[in-house]
Formats: C-alpha cells, structure tokens, sequence
C-alpha cells in the first residue's frame, strides 16, 4: 500500500493534509508558493522525506505561479505529473527571469522548517537542473520539472529499497516501539522506519508494534497507529513517558525510529523523544536502529551539536487543538526534534544497505557514492 501522501498535478502540489488525521483523510490542492510555505510551516506536510519532495514540488509551483501571471491566454496548468510539460513557447519569460524566480523560490522554502536535510537537498538539485537548462527558459522548466518528478520516483524506490535491507532485523515475534510518525506520510508513501516493519510484514514475519503517542502533535497515535491499522498490523500506543517502563521491563526487542538530519559522524537528528528512547535502550542493552535515505546525510555538519533544530510554538505544548491546557502566562519548552549520539545507535538502515555502528569513516564513503 503506497499512500497518496504528496503529488504534482494539474498546475498545484497535491498533499494529504496530515493536521486533519485520523478524523478526516483530505487532499489538499496547493496552488501558490505561498500555500506550500504555509502547509510544510503548520506541518499538513511533514516528515523529512515528505518535506524534500514539497520542496522540489514548490520550486515548479514557484514556475507554475510566475508563468500563469505572464501568459496571456494561459493554459489551465504548466507542469503536471503524467503529462509533464504543456508548450508554452509564447510565455515571454526570460532565462534571468526563471533563475531570479526559482533564487527566491528556494529562500522561501528553505526558511519554512529548518531541521530535516532532505529540504535543502532537494531544493539543491532542483537547482542545479535549472542550471542544466543554460539559458534557454523552455529548457530550464523542462529540466526543473524533470528533476521534481524523478525525485519524487526516485525516492520510492529509495524507500522499497530501505524496507527491503531492514526487514532483516525484524523477526517472528518481536515486540518493536517507534517514535514519531517514519511511514508513508511522512514520505513518498512507502516508509523509512515503517517501511522496515512494511517490508518484514509483508513478508509474512508477525510481530507486535508499540507506538509512541508523539507529544506534542501526537504523529504516533495520528498517522502511526492510522497507517498500522490501515495495514491490519497489530500495534499498541502508549505515551512517551511510558517507553521506558517498557523498555526497563525487557517487553521490547529493538527500537525502528526515522532520521531528519545525520551529520558527518553518525549524530542523528529525529524527533524529540528519540533521545531518551536511545538513552533507555543503552541502559536496557535493547538495539536502536535508524532508517534513513542518503538524502538525511549531511556530511558538511562535522557533529551532531551544528544541527539546527527548529523549535515551535509555546502554544503546541500549552494546548490541545487551541483549547488551553495549562494555566494562562505558563511557559513552554517546545523543541521539535533532538539529536542521538552515534554511539547510542546500533545501525542505520539506508537504501544501500545497513551500516552497522555507524561512525565517521562508514560515512564518508557511504555519502561519497
Ligand atoms: O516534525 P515532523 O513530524 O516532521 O518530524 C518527523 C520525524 O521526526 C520523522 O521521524 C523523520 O522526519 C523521519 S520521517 C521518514
């Protein structure tokens, strides 16, 4: 089951707005810039994964917004995902003009959220094929649209891939917590740390899943515990205090979480809780696994103490769906995610296969390919 978590279609990204789940499954259609910086900002979009491919979408959204103001006459839509490009040779619009649209474009997107790699790597490439385009501007849309779109195939295949090398971990019987929502949502539609549980159900092993309730947004009992059930996968939520009685008490076999950055040595960037998650499974010899694309390598941050973590709104953490919680004028700590010391990770599952105790020289040949 792959999710229809994002797409280009028809002139605007398409996405599953993730605020609305479990209670509602809809599809929002983005058609502006800003309308994407919104939905990656107030995470309808959101995962690492999911955040790059928004990213490269929104550069052609970006285009797309420009080409509908120049064009008289224009086309109801430019780009689209199964037609691809829509002639447009009368647009009028300059090489300069798509470079200074794409250059304000990317300073847009990248300041929506600022922890997860895949949003700048991707927003890179995208840039990098408009530069292929040379200077002439059907050519650079082409090239633009080209990249999108295969890194938007690409990535599922990269996600296959991860289940695929992971699987092997899983055996019959298992009991696997996770923390946060690593499935297809917060991806192409497949999964990294999910994917690896996809991959192992899928070939026929049985075991039991724990999920982490996620606070404050609560990614694992909304889109966690939604994707397992859609799978039919046996899981049980639990809140993120409760890991670690679970954990003290032997009841769990490894620990499967995603990654929005790695830096040079191994540190890991994930979601806040990951952690203490990994402090418990060093203390309760339980094995820590990661699941990540090469896109959440970042191999110019030396450690994990230059990763830039994003911290939210106090209001996340003082209230529930608007509704206050807390009494009014308390403060709150609200950093979205927080960084493992490579030391407390027993492997990382990529596409390429799975290194085990990852440190500094695994990976700079693993990023150097
Ligand atoms: O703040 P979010 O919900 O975007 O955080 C998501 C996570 O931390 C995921 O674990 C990570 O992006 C990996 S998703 C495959």
């Amino acid at each position: 089951m792959i999710l229809p978590t994002i797409d280009y279609r028809r002139g605007a990204v398409e996405i599953i707005d993730q605020t609305l789940l479990p209670a509602e499954m809809r599809i929002r259609r983005l058609r502006t810039l800003a309308d994407l910086e919104e939905a990656i900002a107030a995470m309808r979009v959101r995962g690492a994964p999911a955040i790059g491919l928004a990213a490269a979408y929104g550069m052609l959204l970006a285009l797309e917004e420009r080409l509908r103001k120049r064009v008289k006459r224009a086309p109801r839509y430019f780009f689209d995902r199964a037609s691809f490009v829509t002639p447009f040779a009368d647009a009028g619009l300059s090489a300069r003009e798509l470079g200074e649209t794409l250059a304000s474009a990317r300073t847009r997107i990248a300041a929506t959220r600022p922890t997860a790699a895949n949003l700048f790597w991707a927003l890179d490439r995208v840039m990098r094929a408009a530069r292929h385009g040379g200077r002439d501007p059907f050519e650079i849309c082409c090239s633009v649209a080209a990249e999108a779109f295969w890194i938007h195939h690409e990535e599922l295949e990269i996600e296959l891939a991860i289940g695929r090398n992971g699987e092997r971990l899983i055996r019959d019987g298992m009991n696997v917590l996770t923390h946060c929502n690593a499935g297809g949502l917060a991806t192409a539609g497949y999964g990294t740390a999910l994917g690896v549980l996809y991959a192992a159900w899928e070939k026929g092993k049985r075991f039991h899943v724990y999920a982490d309730e996620t606070r404050p947004l609560l990614q694992g009992a909304r889109l966690t515990a939604w994707e397992l059930s859609h799978r039919g996968m046996p899981h049980t939520l639990l809140c993120d205090g409760a890991a670690a009685s679970l954990l003290a008490a032997g009841r769990i076999d490894a620990v499967v979480v995603g990654a929005d950055r790695i830096a040079a040595n191994g540190d890991t960037a994930n979601k806040v809780g990951t952690l203490a998650l990994a402090v418990l499974c060093a203390k309760f010899k339980t094995p820590l696994y990661v699941a990540a694309p090469a896109s959440t390598f970042d191999p110019a941050i030396p450690s994990g103490r230059g990763i830039p973590i994003e911290e939210r709104a106090e209001s996340e953490v003082t209230t529930i769906r608007g509704r206050p919680h807390a009494p009014a004028g308390t403060r709150a700590y609200n950093p979205a995610f927080d960084v493992t010391p490579a030391g407390l990770i027993r492997a990382i599952v990529t596409e390429r296969g799975v290194m085990k105790r990852p440190n500094r020289s695994q990976i700079r040949l693993f990023t150097k390919r």
